[in-house]
């Protein structure tokens, strides 16, 4: 019978740590649950772009906080994925003055182009798409973001060919702020 190994428990990087301290230090010391949303998106950066169940119970060991205080937040808000993605999490706006300028077409259009189907990923893995609620920038709808990033009026097929082949030519992994000055290569700083 193969010997079965535990899975290994998920820890930050030196850098997430000392991010976290940093952000900890904003709070008062009994309120230091506060800052859960900006700690679950450095975990979310640190480990792949979604967050396991491991994953958010190392957030909440880290904050002192139950684990059921971490899933109620992280299962509310749209920006925090809860299972695995692709390279690239394509939001698409899907509210009023988008799908007025065409969101469902250009929902229609991806999914054709990349393969996936909303919810899910593309068979080459680079794409994950979501619909997403308002992104507070209706002047240029429609709307898609990729992580920080907006990409506007996307109701032609040359703005979305653009937004594709843009990202097609990027690194998974987005640069966390306070790695900025690091020692990364300039291969992943450039993106
Ligand atoms: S409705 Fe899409 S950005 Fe507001």
């Amino acid at each position: 019978m193969e010997p079965t190994t535990a899975p290994t428990k998920p820890q930050f990087s030196p850098a997430a740590q000392a991010e976290i301290k940093r952000l900890l230090s904003h709070y008062p010391a009994d309120k230091s649950k506060s800052a859960l949303l900006p700690i679950l998106h450095i975990a979310q950066a640190e480990f792949g772009g979604w967050v396991s169940p491991e994953v958010q119970d190392l957030v909440a060991e880290t904050l002192s906080i139950k684990p059921i205080e971490v899933y109620e937040v992280s299962s509310f808000y749209t920006m925090y994925n809860l299972k695995p993605v692709g390279k690239h999490v394509l939001e698409i706006c899907r509210t009023g003055p988008c799908m007025l300028r065409g969101s469902d077409e250009l929902t229609a259009n991806l999914e054709r182009i990349t393969g996936a189907k909303v919810g899910g990923t593309s068979p080459d893995g680079n794409f994950t798409l979501k619909e997403v609620e308002c992104l507070a920038a209706c002047g240029f709808a429609p709307i898609v973001q990729v992580r920080e990033k907006y990409y506007e009026q996307l109701d032609t097929p040359e703005a979305v060919d653009a937004m594709l082949n843009e990202l097609r030519g990027q690194i998974h992994r987005p640069i966390l702020s306070w790695e900025e000055n690091s020692s990364l290569p300039n291969s992943l700083k450039n993106n």
